[in-house]
């Protein structure tokens, strides 16, 4: 049986506390019975009030990053047992605007999903090539090397979750054909199960311009449980219809 599908909320560096507020009651509102689990991430300053809002609600809370240690001379920096504190299940790690913008390599991101899956967090580990590589024909290496580099030696199928996010995908409307997207998912799929006996069970993740109106076709690719959604994840309407799409 495949693993139960996740629809992940990246709001990345968006809303302000009211409408984080308004957001988060819209969604839970409307969720109704999906039978697939839902997570939003926030930005940092607003899990506090949206994981208030969450507490009687099957929609889980993430945080967009964390820190590998668990306190100390960190300016700006937080724990990952600062987001289980406040009730995060999920952390997004290696995040494609993070390697880029942070300079954050895949040693780096090994270690914080270490922290992370230590602290009682499940990492969502992200991967994927920028354009450049792809028509260089070097995305397999490319997701290869990512996956091999940024993921702990040692894992089991439910500590970590894989977002395949190609970068020339993210925030462009354009998504790559299914074949494509069915290649790297298998190719993933095995690269795991060199360092997971149960690799089947570990959830891979689509993300990239992922909308309402994609989303049923997205999961008819070969070895998808469910997506990383940017944008689309800032209005209710649009997250609950993705979700339902993928159900
Ligand atoms: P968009 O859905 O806005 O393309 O963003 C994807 C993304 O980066 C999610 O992490």
């Amino acid at each position: 049986m495949a693993p139960r599908s996740l629809i992940v909320g990246n709001w990345k560096m968006n809303m302000n506390c009211l409408s984080s507020k308004a957001l988060v009651v819209n969604i839970t509102r409307n969720v109704r019975s999906i039978a697939i689990e839902l997570a939003i991430c926030p930005p940092f300053v607003y899990l506090l009030p949206v994981s208030l809002l969450l507490s009687s609600s099957k929609v889980v809370l993430g945080g967009q990053d964390c820190h590998n240690y668990k306190s100390g001379a960190h300016t700006g920096d937080i724990a990952p047992e600062m987001l289980v504190d406040l009730g995060c299940t999920y952390v997004i790690l290696g995040h494609s605007e993070r390697r880029t913008y942070h300079s954050e390599n895949n040693a780096v991101i090994r270690s914080k999903a270490k922290a992370a899956i230590r602290a009682g967090l499940i990492p969502i580990i992200c991967v994927g090539e920028t354009e450049i590589e792809r028509s260089a024909g070097k995305a397999l290496e490319v997701v290869d090397n990512q996956i091999r580099g940024s993921l702990p030696e040692q894992i089991n199928s439910n500590d970590v979750v894989i977002a395949y996010e190609p970068v020339w995908a993210i925030g462009t409307n354009c998504i790559p054909n299914i074949e494509y997207i069915s290649t790297i998912h298998s190719h993933i799929r095995k690269i795991l199960s060199d360092i997971c006996c149960d690799a089947v069970n570990i959830r891979l993740l689509y993300g990239g311009s992922v909308k309402p109106d994609n989303a049923k076709k997205l999961m008819s690719a070969v070895n998808i449980n469910g997506a990383l959604v940017g944008s689309a994840s800032l209005q209710a309407e649009d997250f609950l219809a993705i979700a339902k799409e993928m159900s």
